[in-house]
Formats: C-alpha cells, structure tokens, sequence
C-alpha cells in the first residue's frame, strides 16, 4: 500500500510550530573521545522538511549529523544531552506540538578527563551516570502542554515497551519503531514504526522511506494540535 493513502487531507490548514529533536549526541569520555549512537539524523530532518514544506514553523534542535538544514528550518546544533536538554527548555515556550526523533545518550561518563587517556593498563574501566530524560521531563519538569510525540526504538517486545512509554512520559503520540532489522531504523533510508494514540487507537504503518513517514506523522500531528 502507498504511503500517501494514509494521509488525512484537509486538516493542515492552521499553521502549527514545530520543535523537533533529531540525531545522536555525543557525551565526552576525554578530549577527543566520546560515547554516541549510529543515529544519522534522516528522521528527524525528514519530518523537519516535511513540515516547512506544509507551511508550518519549524525549531530542529539536531545533535552532530552531517546534513543539511532544509529550506525555512530554523536549527539549533547542540553535541551532548544535556545541551539538548537546555535547548528544548529554551525552545518549548514558543512551540505548538514536539517531536522527539533524536536518540540521546542515556549513559555519559561520570568524570570526563580533561587530558588524553593515555593507554598504561591493560583494561579502563568507565564510570557512567544517566543523562537529563528529555522527554520525560517536558510534562514532568517544564510543565508543557502542547501535543507531544515521542519515538520508542527497540529490538524486543517493540508494543509492550512502546504503550509503557506512552504513559510513562506523557505523549500524545508514540511511535514505536523497529531497529531490529537490516535495512530499518539507525543510519538506515527507510523506517517500520506504529503509531500509538492516547486514547488507545493503534496504527500499523508498512515499511517506508523517511521521507514517507514524516509526511504521515506530520499530517497526523498537524490534524490533532490546535496550532494558533
Ligand atoms: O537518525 P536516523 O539514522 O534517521 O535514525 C532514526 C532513529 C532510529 C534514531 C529514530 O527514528 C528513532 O527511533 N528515534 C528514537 C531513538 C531512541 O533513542 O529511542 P529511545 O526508546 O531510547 O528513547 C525514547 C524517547 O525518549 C525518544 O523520543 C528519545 O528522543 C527520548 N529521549 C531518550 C533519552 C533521553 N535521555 N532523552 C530523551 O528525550
């Protein structure tokens, strides 16, 4: 089935501002070393455009990626979770509707070095320490109550954690998407995901490029947020 049948027409016709989340961070082991993820930023640059190019405002907070910025996109180019973190804080109070699709670090090294880890002992052990819960904390913390979509991306029991993270974090929508095959998710063209609803309606999506994603989950979003 196309993608495009899944598009609901008729419902962009309020602008809507978007600040959307996109890429990997990267938290500092020492100087010139850090702990990150294959996240290529596709994702979220793929719904960036998608709504720019459907007359919405966009705010794109991006960890480093090498893409570029879509036409009309305001970006914002933060490197580690917790600047991601004071981004979003920054960003939220002018926003309608987010969109978490970047995959932050949830562990960073406790005690980055200052100098160059020199290599003596046969074995180095890393003390990490969680990041700020972005996500979690935009109800929770910054007490924001715009429409909020968050990605969930598993290898195992993708519903079962995705409904949990629903809840757990206050999202309007979830997208639960498969990272356990070749092909789909990190660093990959195309995305398998289903959309969760907070009234409990669920929407299995075929296998689809990026692109045909964020056009759908734009639409979705853009029908259901109030905008101004
Ligand atoms: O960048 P690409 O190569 O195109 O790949 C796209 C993608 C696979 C990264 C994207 O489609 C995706 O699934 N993003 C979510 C990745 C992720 O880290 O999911 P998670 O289940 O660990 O996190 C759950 C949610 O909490 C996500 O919305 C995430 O942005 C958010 N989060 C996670 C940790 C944290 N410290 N703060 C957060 O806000």
């Amino acid at each position: 089935m196309d993608a495009i049948e899944f598009i609901q027409a008729g419902c962009s016709l309020h602008a809507v501002h978007f600040l959307i989340t996109a890429g990997p961070t990267r938290e500092a082991i020492d100087p010139v070393r850090y702990l990150s993820n294959r996240s290529s930023g596709r994702m979220g640059f793929a719904l960036a455009a998608a709504a720019a190019a459907a007359g919405h405002s966009v705010a794109l907070i991006t960890g480093p990626v090498s893409l570029e910025t879509p036409q009309g996109v305001v970006r914002v180019d933060v490197t580690s979770a917790q600047e991601m973190y004071e981004a979003v804080k920054d960003g939220l109070p002018a926003a309608d509707a987010a969109i978490f699709s970047a995959a932050v670090a949830d562990y960073r090294p406790a005690h980055p070095a200052e100098q160059k880890i020199k290599k003596s002992e046969a074995t180095l052990m890393l003390t990490l320490e969680r990041t700020p819960d972005i996500l979690g904390s935009v109800r929770a913390v910054f007490g924001w109550k715009g429409f909020l979509v968050g990605f969930a991306a598993e290898t195992e029991d993708l519903l079962g954690h995705a409904r949990e993270k629903l809840v757990r974090k206050g999202c309007d929508l979830l997208v639960a998407n498969d990272v356990s095959g070749p092909g789909i998710g990190f660093d990959a063209l195309e995305n398998e995901v289903t959309l969760l609803f907070r009234d409990g309606t669920e929407r299995a999506l075929p296998r689809m490029s990026k692109e045909e994603l964020a056009a759908v989950i734009i639409d979705e979003v853009s029908c259901k947020s109030p905008g101004r």
